[in-house]
């Protein structure tokens, strides 16, 4: 069985993602990870992000792993967990540019694909139900609007001891958004068989409830 659970960054995408996988006993595939892996580990290799086939040959090398372990979902690279240094503002940065190489992308979701296939998964990502498994059993797309992702940010990144701007957040996120939803390659845009979980005025119990609902309505 495949969950395929797309949306924009900030949406409680990954809270989502991973408790599900977890009551589920399913594996999951955060393809953003996958993403984040390559941008860091073509940095430490050296490699110009903005060549696509160095930067894809960097993917074609890296074998990954999903595990749970003591309670969480951990993303393998050659062998090592990946945790805290997949996730700076550096990364993050470095991954929305390998991201947009098409020569990227085809490693990654042939990778995706494969995965997803040997096991029952969730995966998570931008582009899951459009491009990676547009046959997948269940199919979300979970945003919130563009406010409320940059309030839950500056939350986040205040209980990080981080200072954090409203203004700033906000606008970072609008156009994140917008060059999300414009690329060329596997743009940010829900499946039309996707059902559409607005988080906005939701909590976390009240949206894991509503998306239970719908994988038992497929199991
Ligand atoms: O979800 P995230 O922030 O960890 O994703 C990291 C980057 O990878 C972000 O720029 C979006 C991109 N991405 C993508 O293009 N396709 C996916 N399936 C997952 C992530």
């Amino acid at each position: 069985m495949i969950i395929a659970i797309d949306g924009p960054a900030g949406a409680g995408k990954s809270t989502i993602s991973n408790e599900i996988a977890r009551r589920q006993g399913f594996q999951l595939v955060d393809t953003g990870a996958m993403y984040r892996t390559v941008a860091f580990e073509a940095a430490r290799r050296d490699v110009d992000l903005g060549d696509a086939d160095a930067v894809a040959k960097v993917a074609r090398s890296l074998d990954f792993e999903f595990r749970f372990e003591e309670g969480e979902n951990v993303t393998y690279c050659d062998g090592r967990p990946l945790r805290q240094e997949i996730r700076t503002a550096q990364v993050s940065h470095d991954a929305s540019i390998v991201s947009a190489h098409p020569k990227v992308r085809d490693v990654l979701v042939e990778l995706q694909q494969q995965v997803g296939r040997e096991r029952d998964s969730v995966l998570e990502g931008r582009d899951i139900g459009t491009v990676v498994f547009p046959d997948a059993d269940v199919k979300l797309y979970i945003t919130a609007s563009a406010k409320v992702r940059a309030q839950r940010r500056v939350e986040q990144m205040r209980d990080q001891g981080l200072e954090a701007d409203f203004d700033e957040v906000y606008n970072e996120i609008v156009d994140r958004d917008r060059r999300d939803s414009e690329r060329d390659v596997a743009p940010l845009r829900q499946a039309e068989d996707a059902v559409r979980i607005d988080t906005s005025e939701m909590d976390i119990d009240e949206v894991l409830a509503r998306v239970e609902e719908l994988v038992a309505q497929y199991s």
